[in-house]
């Protein structure tokens, strides 16, 4: 059985380990500095799957001796938003947080696939590549599943589709300047434009579901007041654990450092990569018409642009 690190016993720690159980993915760690909350956790999911006899196994710790050796970490440790703020607010916490999982993880973990889920996500996965010195293809972001997601689900209530007939990228930074690119959406083959043009939705309506898609995670923290979305993040982590351990070789969208694709070098952001037992295996270059580079350039600008803000908290990072 492979081993799932899951640093964060938080909401989105606790839904990826119940997750990775019922899929009997691998043995799982859940660590939190909160020792209390990864016991409590791994305990209730344990006793969960022996209702339907699942064999995995689960334990908690606050130790990242516990946590050596693991195929796989996923990364949610730090503070979610509040009603109100940006991810970026997050920052200043978070950074100092990502550089204690990643002295945690780097020596005890070292060949371990690192997927960060933790916010404002372009930036802090960066962080921690610089931090735990990790090879780049062993570093990923999860964001642009989920962005995806979201899309996908409005583009599917909108049309009356069934969800698994939609498909789509939202490429970008995971903020409000992520890219939905329409031009690349079908439901069942069928360019979603074709949609527009026989009346079966408008530009307008269209427009108005990217932008539902930007604010997508704001709508809500607005809804539960504490805490941000849980269930479609740790969803999305899974699928890209899943893919790297077994080897599955699937085009997903995440946060992967570029070196030279779409002529950008050295930055976290989010592109379609083929994820495989080696990690990153490809960074997939996608043509981009004249608006969605716009709208890519100035989403990778935004990312660039709290990078320096980061490099600011903490000069070690230039
Ligand atoms: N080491 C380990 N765990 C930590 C640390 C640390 N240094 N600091 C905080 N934690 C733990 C907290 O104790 C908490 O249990 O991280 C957990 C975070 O869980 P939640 O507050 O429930 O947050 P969650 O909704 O899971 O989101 C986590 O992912 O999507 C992002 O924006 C979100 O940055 C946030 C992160």
């Amino acid at each position: 059985m492979k081993k799932i690190s899951l640093i964060g016993a938080g909401q989105i720690g606790g839904t990826l380990a119940h997750l990775i159980a019922i899929k009997e993915l691998a043995n799982v760690v859940l660590f939190d500095i909160d020792e209390g909350i990864a016991k409590g956790k791994a305990l209730d999911i344990a006793q969960s799957l022996a209702v339907d006899g699942y064999n995995v196994k689960l334990s908690g710790t606050n130790n990242y001796e516990e946590t050596k050796d693991s195929d796989v970490i996923i990364i949610t440790a730090g503070v979610p938003r509040k009603p109100g703020m940006s991810r970026d607010d997050l920052l200043g916490t978070n950074l100092k947080i990502i550089k204690q999982v990643a002295e945690g993880i780097k020596d005890t973990s070292p060949n371990a696939f690192v997927i960060c889920i933790t916010n404002p996500l372009d930036v802090i996965v960066m962080a921690l590549q610089k931090y735990s010195n990790f090879p780049k293809e062993k570093v990923i972001g999860m964001a642009g599943i989920l962005d995806t997601s979201r899309f996908k689900h409005f583009i599917a209530e909108e049309l009356n589709s069934e969800i698994k007939n939609v498909n789509s990228f939202v490429l970008g930074g995971h903020g409000d300047t992520m890219v939905p690119v329409p031009n690349r959406t079908t439901i069942n083959s069928k360019p979603l434009n074709d949609f527009i043009k026989d009346g079966s939705t408008t530009q307008e309506r269209i427009d108005s579901i990217i932008d539902r898609t930007r604010k997508g995670g704001a709508e809500i923290v607005k809804f539960l007041k504490t805490g941000s979305a849980f269930y479609a993040p740790a969803a999305s982590g899974v699928a890209m654990a899943e893919s790297y351990l077994k080897n599955q070789k699937k085009t997903l969208p995440c946060a992967a450092c570029l070196n030279g694709e779409y002529g950008i070098k050295d930055l976290y952001v989010g592109v379609p990569v083929i994820i495989g037992e080696k990690g990153i295996e490809k960074i997939i270059e996608l043509t981009l018409d004249a608006d969605e580079q716009k709208s890519f350039q100035t989403s990778i600008d935004a990312v660039r642009e709290l990078f320096n803000a980061a490099k600011k908290i903490d000069p070690s990072l230039t």
